[in-house]
């Protein structure tokens, strides 16, 4: 899928209630987004999944809220107030802020392109016996181009480590990169931007009432772990997981929720043994990618990228990519971050953040590995490879949303045949007896063909029709999203067919 595709989802996920542009009758704010009522309930049902499988389904784990703001000193200690910056350039004609290291990918990306193209020219020409690796290893052309990328990546990467703002300035210059509002190569000098948000506690007003509103959710576990260690008696290995906002004033945020300033993130800290953190990245990264095919979205839609340079406080570190309609994109973060952000809450509060280890008798602060995926990006997940159009044996082609059933916002869709002859009452009984359970709507507008194409456009994995049949049979047609299969089902065996169906544990069952 291309721009193209994400335009499509963009207007679907509008039209059908999912995201809406954030405070839209005032035009809109830049990178802000509502979720509306089916997108909330789509939302709910990943946080679910995501909390099942993190708190409920592991004894060690457990699940905490922090708040939002924190003392301002944990982003001192985590090294947020430093370093956590975006290297930005402005265009003097434009004025025009862009992020300096995304000018230069970008510039990559053309390049990238154009062997792209040669790469499908030399396809054509050869047919069958084509062999691209050979091709890309021997072409000069190619390898001319790929040289310039790897020297790009190697100066950058360069400039980058030794925070030389000027030579990041000096390449943008020399690759010739221009401002694409202006057109001109008229820039100033490279800055770094703090990408915290900050805002002021209650009435004093100054520095000393500074407060951020939290990057990442991960410092909210940190500044806890004694707290539930303590008070869980909770033994290492054991993990501490938190849904919830994070906030970061990006440069440049854009495709559609991808990238926003306003987030959620879900995100898991497991304390464990300095020394085995080999051991549990290796468990970490079978287990969350284990949780992402679970769903079905297609197992070629992912792939692991290891990050070649780390942080300063990982030792290792990889990303779960998923396959977005603009391409392979991080969707999930696995990293070993050592006892990096303990130790730096100890020194900066003072108090001892130790875990007294009964076996060997010996107290240390434990290592942490975390895994922290967006849920913003989980949700495009869904949406993107759910969203299709199918044409019909009868040739007419029918919009669906593939949403694994038990992510789907509505479950099922309760449908008397006609809105008369009592049909009406007992599909509103059938209703009264599902909606304890699930999510389920009540729906005798138009024909019933135009229903069934208006709950496959939102999702719902069940449509039951109530017809002149039940009220003799008291048994319901059942018509399934995917297949359209339509099967007769007692209504006294309903609940437990929609169960065996939707219910969140199908996706543990495997
Ligand atoms: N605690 C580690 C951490 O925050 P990260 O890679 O910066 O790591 C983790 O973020 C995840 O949060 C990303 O994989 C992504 O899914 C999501 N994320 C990060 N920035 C985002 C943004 N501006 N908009 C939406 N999601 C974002």
């Amino acid at each position: 899928m291309s721009d193209d595709g994400l335009k499509k989802i963009i207007s679907h996920a509008k039209e059908y209630g999912f995201v809406f542009p954030s405070s839209e009758i005032y035009d809109g704010l830049s990178a802000a987004y509502d979720y509306g009522q089916l997108g909330s309930e789509l939302k709910n049902n990943i946080k679910e999944y995501w909390w099942t499988a993190m708190v409920r389904m592991n004894e060690n784990i457990v699940g905490i809220d922090a708040s939002i703001f924190m003392h301002p000193t944990t982003w001192k200690a985590s090294g947020h107030v430093d370093a956590f910056n975006d290297p930005l350039i402005d265009n003097k004609d434009s004025k025009k802020r862009y992020r300096a290291d995304v000018l230069i990918e970008e510039h990559i990306a053309k390049i990238e392109a154009k062997i792209n193209k040669d790469v499908t020219k030399a396809k054509k020409r050869f047919g069958d016996n084509f062999d691209e690796a050979q091709f890309r290893n021997t072409n000069p052309q190619v390898l001319r181009r790929q040289g310039d990328i790897d020297s790009i990546n190697t100066r950058f990467k360069a400039a980058m480590e030794a925070e030389n703002l000027a030579s990041v300035k000096a390449l943008i210059e020399d690759l010739g990169i221009t401002c694409p509002v202006s057109g001109s190569k008229n820039w100033t000098d490279v800055r770094q931007f703090n990408l915290m948000f900050k805002t002021e506690l209650g009435a004093v007003s100054g520095d000393s009432g500074a407060v951020y509103l939290r990057p990442e959710t991960a410092q909210g576990i940190f500044v806890n772990y004694l707290n539930v260690q303590k008070s869980g008696r909770m033994k290492l290995p054991f993990g501490i997981a938190q849904i919830g906002k994070a906030f970061r004033n990006e440069i440049i945020a854009r495709q559609f929720i991808f990238r926003m300033r306003e987030f959620e993130q879900m995100e898991m800290q497991f304390f464990i043994k300095p020394g085995t953190q080999e051991k549990w990245y290796s468990h970490w990264k079978e287990a969350r990618i284990q949780w992402h095919k679970a769903l079905g979205l297609g197992e070629d839609r992912y792939r692991f990228h290891d990050h070649v340079k780390l942080a300063h406080y990982a030792d290792a570190a990889c990303d779960i990519e998923f396959n977005f309609p603009m391409g392979f994109k991080e969707l999930e973060g696995i990293h070993s971050r050592t006892d990096f952000d303990l130790k730096q809450h100890e020194e900066y509060s003072n108090k001892k953040l130790r875990y007294f280890d009964p076996e060997s008798q010996e107290s240390y602060v434990p290592f942490v590995l975390e895994t922290s995926i967006g849920l913003d990006r989980m949700f495009l997940a869904v949406l993107s490879s759910s969203l299709r159009e199918e044409k019909l044996e009868d040739e007419s082609v029918r919009t669906v949303m593939s949403i694994p059933f038990a992510l789907a916002p509505v479950k099922a869709a309760i449908l008397p045949l006609i809105k008369k002859d009592g049909l009406p009452e007992k599909a509103r009984e059938v209703l009264a007896q599902l909606q304890l359970h699930h999510n389920v709507h009540y729906d005798e507008k138009d024909a019933i063909g135009r229903r069934y194409r208006r709950q496959d456009a939102i999702g719902t994995p069940l449509c039951i029709t109530v017809d002149h049949e039940t009220l003799k049979d008291h048994a319901v047609t059942v018509r399934n999203r995917d297949t359209m299969k339509q099967e007769r089902v007692p209504i006294a065996k309903l609940p437990h067919h929609v169960d065996e169906w939707v219910s969140m544990s199908s996706l543990f069952r495997a």
